[in-house]
């Protein structure tokens, strides 16, 4: 079986949330994170051509550490603080960066770090660099959490990382279970919520704010997923935000482009004032997780808008995403952290799919069960 990506070979142009251009046709599309589909909104087209056109460069040629700073830069920190109600926030320039400059801010307030075991590469990585010991739990499991907890020595305070929305199944972890657990122990909470900023919690906060501890948790969010700019920031107390800007990662790096953090700053200052709008996307997508349920598949519930779905084997999850490419739909057959043996189908909901997207997607995977399944019955994975 041939598994390299479907995309394979294929050039894409234009189109970014809920059509994808492949080699000049158009495609719906269920791939990729820009959740929002804010990347052709105007407001945000104009600040990158408003940056251009006042002359900003496209990127900053000195590192951050020498002192001088773009307005950009400056501009999405603010706009980040406001958006999680916090004293500050610092810009970074991908993703990849949050574990680095988390670990750093909480330096001094844990001894030990302990993960979910499906947590992401840029906390387990930045964890492994950090020089304390690290421990996993098992993924979403509190009581393996507290478990964990327990097996520390007495008086080691830990820092429990995990992603707010996982990337693959959109699951949320049990964070209110867990803050209690981690509070008994004089312990942090960090949060990754790269894929639930802008879609999770009432004004798209993120998990934190879905299960109300707000405050108690440590935040960081790439930019490039529901917000659609590019970079990430990492948020907390000024002093917190200072210790961050040490680690090597940030320090012996460059800052990003302000291009990107002035479409970023826009981006979340969109949200914060139209807040609607991460509850209508959760809305749409749990139409789809509706629909696809009444096809006998078995989808987890959550507020984020990733739908996933794993049936059969890895060859029949491929043969399904063939045959939903075949008739111009593109999913991810995706094999990323918590995807399981047999891959996971994952789809984005975007901001820009209508009800008959929706409806279209639910028909032709009905279509492709019916087909490899003649008893119309379809046995669960
Ligand atoms: C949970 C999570 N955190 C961080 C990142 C990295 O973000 P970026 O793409 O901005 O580097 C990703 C990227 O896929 C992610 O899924």
């Amino acid at each position: 079986m041939d598994d390299r990506p479907i995309l394979d070979g294929h050039r894409m142009s234009g189109g970014d949330s809920a059509r994808l251009y492949l080699d000049g046709h158009e495609y719906l599309n269920f791939g990729g994170c820009n959740y929002l589909a804010l990347s052709q909104r105007p407001e945000l087209r104009h600040a990158a051509q408003n940056a251009l056109d006042r002359g900003c460069a496209f990127s900053q040629y000195l590192v951050r550490a020498y002192g001088g700073s773009y307005e950009h830069f400056d501009a999405v920190e603010r706009e980040a603080a406001l958006f999680w109600g916090t004293e500050s926030a610092v810009y970074l320039p991908s993703g990849f960066h949050i574990g680095f400059a988390a670990m750093a801010a909480l330096e001094p307030l844990c001894d030990v770090i302990v993960l979910d075991e499906m947590a992401h590469w840029c906390m387990s990585d930045a964890a492994a660099l950090s020089g304390k010991p690290v421990r996993k739990f098992a993924h979403c499991d509190p009581d393996a959490l507290a478990a964990e907890l327990d097996a520390l020595d007495a008086d080691a305070r830990p820092l429990v990382a995990t992603d707010g929305a996982f990337a693959t199944t959109g699951e949320l972890p049990p964070l209110n279970r867990y803050m209690p657990l981690i509070e008994d122990r004089d312990g942090q909470l960090l949060v990754d919520e790269s894929h639930s900023a802008g879609v999770v919690g009432d004004t798209g906060r993120g998990a934190a704010q879905h299960f109300g501890i707000e405050g108690r948790v440590h935040v960081g969010a790439t930019l490039s997923k529901g917000l659609c700019g590019q970079g990430a920031v990492y948020t907390g107390s000024a002093t917190a935000i200072e210790r961050s800007r040490t680690a090597h990662a940030l320090r012996g790096s460059n800052p990003g482009s302000p291009i990107s953090a002035a479409v970023s700053a826009t981006a979340l200052r969109l949200v914060r004032e139209n807040p609607d709008l991460c509850g209508a996307l959760r809305k749409k997508a749990q139409y789809l997780r509706i629909a696809l349920r009444r096809q006998d598949l078995e989808i987890a519930d959550t507020p984020a808008s990733i739908v996933a779905f794993s049936r059969g084997s890895f060859g029949e999850m491929r043969a399904l995403q063939q045959h939903l490419f075949d008739a111009g739909i593109y999913v991810l057959h995706s094999n990323y952290i918590a995807a399981g043996p047999s891959g996971t189908i994952r789809l984005t909901v975007f901001a820009d799919h209508s009800t008959a997207d929706l409806d279209r997607f639910v028909e032709e995977v009905g279509q492709f069960f019916a087909a490899t399944d003649p008893s119309g019955r379809q046995a669960m994975a």
